[in-house]
């Protein structure tokens, strides 16, 4: 099959990862028990992951022009995404993410930085790219504005379009009208059908991501689930972009919204047995042995 082209339109962030054993409270200090920066931000962590299942996957985003924005783009084209259309901003540092990890689950501050350029601008700039596409994959740590033009302009040229609705905002419905497939997780989906002027047309281009209960999306009303794969967690960190990034791949590859979560669903799990958003995503060969073995 000829290799199909996912853009990433998001955020590239350093992720300032600490183990804790507890939260603090409101005026406490504790010790943590180590820490890493890894690679990190929705966008590029989904853009890796869809680079590595093989995908032809460009990004366009912002980033700082300083240590933690070279270490990131060199992070990206090791990896095989395509950053040509990535634009450096000088007056703003790069994006970070301050992350505590405590029993297996985490605790996420985004500082925007840089991805807060990522203007509408930016995207008329880089319009081919969106348009020679075969699905545009969006997420909300950019510009509203952005994120609607990103939208249209794919829309229009016929391109397919996801969006991860996280961190969550209240979407315009000439926005949602204009995406094919919409990915948020449990409490995300709750707040955006709370909020739709149309349930029922929304629930039609729903997938939720509910952890370890598993996948479910509706067709023609009707909900479906797909179990969770039992695996040692070790950071749940990103298992929500593995899933986006592998569920772009697989719809630009031309299979059915269960198929694609199925596979993603593998990814995901997979995703989640080693320390740091990016860490554990796997290639393609990978995820074939994984849900070969049943694991
Ligand atoms: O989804 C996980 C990501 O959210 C982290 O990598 C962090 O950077 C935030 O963007």
């Amino acid at each position: 099959m000829a290799q199909k082209r996912v853009t990433v339109i998001g955020s590239i962030n350093m992720d300032i990862t600490v183990h804790v054993d507890q939260i603090p409270q409101q005026g406490e200090t504790i010790m943590g028990l180590g820490s890493a920066n890894y690679p990190g931000g929705k966008g590029a962590n989904q853009a890796v992951a869809a680079a590595k299942l093989g995908a032809y996957t460009s990004m366009i985003a912002t980033v700082g022009e300083d240590m933690f924005g070279h270490q990131l783009m060199e992070n990206l084209r090791k990896n095989k995404v395509f950053v040509s259309n990535v634009e450096p901003v000088t007056y703003l540092e790069t994006g970070t993410a301050i992350i505590l990890l405590c029993n297996n689950d985490n605790r996420i501050i985004v500082n925007s930085g840089a991805n807060s350029s990522l203007t509408e601008e930016v995207l008329i700039r880089n319009k081919d790219t969106i348009q020679s596409s075969d699905v545009v994959l969006l997420q909300l740590e950019i510009p509203l504005p952005s994120v609607y033009r990103a939208a249209k302009i794919a829309k229009d040229a016929g391109v397919k379009v996801i969006l991860n609705p996280a961190p969550y905002h209240n979407l315009p419905t000439s926005l949602l009208e204009m995406v094919d497939y919409i990915t948020p997780n449990e409490t995300e989906a709750a707040a955006l059908l709370k909020d739709s002027e149309n349930p029922r047309a929304l629930k039609d281009k729903l997938i939720i991501t509910n952890g370890e209960d598993g996948i479910s999306f509706y067709e023609r009303n009707e909900e479906k689930r797909i179990p969770s794969f039992s695996v040692q967690v070790k950071d749940t960190t990103g298992a929500g972009d593995a899933f986006n990034g592998a569920f772009a791949v697989k719809i630009a590859e031309g299979y059915s919204k269960e198929e694609a979560c199925k596979f993603a669903n593998a990814v995901a799990a997979i995703s989640i047995t080693k320390v740091g958003a990016q860490s554990g995503l796997p290639n393609l060969e990978e995820v074939e042995n994984f849900i070969t073995k049943g694991r």
